[in-house]
């Protein structure tokens, strides 16, 4: 919760808040074309602007020969522009190979599957599987490995790197490497549907050590209910609609429809960033999902108080 607070502080979700080479490399770019482009508009001004002033001094009685002013046109309308974009063009070719993945170097993988309207996130080989959060550790180059499973979605960390096209029956990755600790915050950059503008997800970059011992515990089956309220609230969800759309590794709950919900505790947001992780909002989310992010496959769920708040202890020990 309080890292969550903190990704409201700075330029979270920026262009101009490079947190990787590769988000350095289009930043740098990003301001070469303002600059470049300033400059070509206050001399497009300031010729206008002569141009305007000589006429009226002169009158039109005076004719000027044509060919000083051709030239004019010639080196201003035709050389300088292709000399501008040439140069564009280079710092392009020179800006993609450093935003794209580069082959056999990266030393972690991570899945990503685009769905209405959430992140699923997996790590091959490992058995850890989260939604609308990605764990990364600081300094290594992790290929993101992204597919839809329904429309076109979009994957943009900004401080990371560039978008990448979610694409059913596709897949393209696109490598973070962050160089700080924190947490990035994604969205979904290609419009889908109803919610798209609530298809968030996190990236949290963290030291190696912390980052391992995050994916260790992600990997491992949900702990189980450890006392009798734990017990009531796990039998509340089992013998609810939840199982059919939700997985819990280790309990009967096999769904895939909606997030994995084996260590939801442990997550920052619900709802693919759109509200935090607390008890109340968790409450509030499971009673009415459709008054939050309307469209969303989640029904509503109708539960006694005792029922609800067994199920809240439940899930909240799934850390
Ligand atoms: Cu997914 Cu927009």
């Amino acid at each position: 919760m309080a890292i969550l607070c903190l990704t409201g502080c700075g330029g979270a979700q920026s262009t101009l808040s490079p947190h990787s080479g590769a988000a350095r490399t289009i930043s740098s770019l990003w301001w070469i074309m303002l600059v470049g482009s300033a400059i070509v508009f206050a001399v497009v001004v300031a010729l206008l602007a002569i141009g305007l002033l000589q006429r009226r001094s002169r009158g039109s009685a005076q004719r000027r020969p044509l060919s000083p002013g051709t030239r004019f046109v010639v080196a201003f309308g035709a050389v300088l522009p292709a000399i501008v974009i040439v140069c564009l063009f280079v710092l392009t070719l020179d800006a993609l190979p450093k935003t794209s993945p580069a082959r056999g170097k990266a030393r972690l993988e991570v899945d990503v599957v685009g769905r209405d309207w959430f992140w699923d996130v997996t790590y091959p080989k490992t058995g850890a599987r989260t939604a609308n959060e990605i764990h990364i550790p600081v300094g290594v180059p992790v290929d993101v490995r992204v597919t839809s499973s329904d429309v076109i979605h979009s994957l943009w960390v900004p401080e990371l790197n560039r978008k990448i096209d979610v694409i059913p029956g596709r897949t393209n990755d696109v490598v973070f490497d962050a160089r700080q600790a924190g947490v990035y915050r994604g969205q979904c950059a290609e419009f889908c549907g109803l919610e798209h503008a609530h298809m968030a997800l996190y990236v949290v970059a963290e030291p190696q050590a912390a980052f391992r011992r995050w994916l260790s515990n992600e990997s491992a089956p949900a702990p189980p209910a450890a006392n009798a309220r734990l017990e009531r609230g796990q039998q509340v969800l089992l013998g609810s609609d939840c199982e059919y759309c939700h997985r819990i590794a280790g309990t009967n709950a096999s769904g895939t429809i909606g997030p994995d919900l084996t260590h939801i505790a442990s997550r920052l947001s619900l709802a693919a960033g759109t509200i935090p992780n607390s008890r109340g909002y968790l409450a509030g989310w499971i009673l009415d999902p459709q008054h939050i992010k309307p469209g969303n496959k989640m029904p509503a769920t109708n539960l006694s108080g005792p029922d609800l708040q067994a199920l809240l202890d439940y899930l909240e020990s799934l850390r």
